[in-house]
């Protein structure tokens, strides 16, 4: 873990996509931008069944330096992995030799297929998201592009319209079907607070964070490889789900109609029914304890999230349980769940300030001991969604 403040990192970011700004391009860049990775403290696999989900944008950021070009091309360097591609916004194509452009030309391409005129750019993007754990280093990097366009194009797009073209083009080019939760709050998050957002509505409501309470993710460090296919084969089970109960999704059922229809439901359909269903009423009742102050309420919210995703979801697999379990194995822990996905990734705790120092010490270990692997671990605020740096 790192003693320097979030501040110094984001500062420490900004100038290092400048610098490489000013080597890459030989002139100075107009803007830069700043769009967080995100941690979910509750609502998991709900958004696209249009639920509630409560996630908050974290301290880590990507960050993209630009300035507009005259000749209608985006040139895109990646710093961190000293790579660089180009494309012609007039006939945007995937890039297979740099699949993570791909990212940077869907955002273009969804902006475009909307109507809006983009004026070509050379950029730098660089990042401390960690890739791979679930804290949506993706949807990061497309909303950070999406901001980019705007400041350099002269645009005004709302913040859920520009998560919803940022979602098009992580669905339709680079081809990941994910629900609105990571880009809606990238686009959106506040400081200091999660949001509550209706996936069906696309409204939130900003529920101030706990006080006291350290955000801690835990990072398994195991990368999340059946994610897609699996992701993909939850979203189809509760289409199948919300077909039999003849409800258009998850969203509509409650937990007492569930109830009274499971015999109607194949078995495996049933359980991923039942996450869903009591997942949405956990983030109503998550919002309520967090209003209230109730904490002890809201862990064991969190403790049932992640027993649900285990035992009827069905996304957990070991690391995420062993990492859990090592969490609320100890005293301080208010609660503690995967998040994300799943199948590999993170965790988050909530962990109060006096035993923070033994978490830290305590659950690598135990986790060491239980799996084999060295996890990371970030302890993290909420903050604001993309925006421009000055
Ligand atoms: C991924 C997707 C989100 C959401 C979560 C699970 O992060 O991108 O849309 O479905 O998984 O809650």
């Amino acid at each position: 873990m790192s003693s320097r403040t979030p501040a110094d990192r984001l500062g420490d970011l900004v100038e290092a996509a400048r610098h490489a700004f000013r080597r890459s391009y030989l002139r100075e860049p107009a803007h830069t931008v700043a769009a967080p990775g995100r941690v979910n403290l509750i609502g998991e696999h709900t958004d696209y069944n249009e639920g509630y989900v409560l996630p908050a944008a974290i301290d880590r950021h990507v960050v993209v330096a630009a300035a507009p070009r005259t000749d209608g091309t985006v040139h895109v360097t990646a710093i961190d992995l000293g790579e660089s591609s180009s494309f012609d916004l007039q006939a945007i194509n995937v890039d297979t030799a740099h699949p993570w452009s791909n990212y940077q030309r869907g955002v273009a391409w969804a902006l475009q297929g909307a109507g809006h005129i983009l004026t070509g750019m050379d950029m730098v993007v660089t990042s401390d998201v960690p890739i791979g754990s679930g804290l949506s280093s993706s949807a990061a990097i497309e909303l950070a592009t999406a901001h980019a366009f705007e400041l350099v194009s002269r645009l005004e797009i709302d913040g859920v319209q520009r998560a919803l073209l940022c979602q098009q083009a992580e669905n339709d080019f680079v081809g990941m079907r994910c629900g609105i939760m990571d880009q809606y709050v990238i686009s959106l998050g506040q400081e200091h607070h999660a949001l509550l957002i209706d996936c069906r509505s696309l409204e939130y409501r900003a529920i101030p964070m706990a006080q006291g309470p350290a955000l801690v993710i835990c990072d398994t460090k195991k990368r999340r490889g059946l994610v897609d296919s699996e992701y993909n084969r939850r979203r189809q089970e509760c289409e199948r789900g919300a077909e039999a109960l003849g409800v258009r999704a998850l969203r509509d059922v409650t937990p007492e109609t569930l109830d009274a229809r499971a015999s109607e439901l194949e078995p495996v359909t049933l359980k991923r029914c039942r996450h869903i269903v009591t997942e949405n009423q956990r983030v109503l009742d998550a919002v309520a304890a967090l209003e209230a102050g109730d904490l002890p309420a809201l862990g064991e919210l969190m403790n049932a999230s992640h027993v649900s995703l285990r035992d009827d979801y069905e996304v957990t697999g070991p690391e995420l349980d062993a990492m859990a379990e090592a969490a609320w194995g100890l005293d301080g822990v208010i609660g503690a769940r995967m998040t994300g996905a799943g199948f590999g990734g993170c965790t988050v705790n909530l962990v109060e300030q006096e035993a923070l120092d033994t978490f830290l010490a305590r659950v690598p270990e135990a986790y060491r001991a239980a799996t084999g692997l060295d996890p990371e671990i970030y302890v993290c605020r909420a903050v604001r969604g993309v925006h421009r740096v000055k």
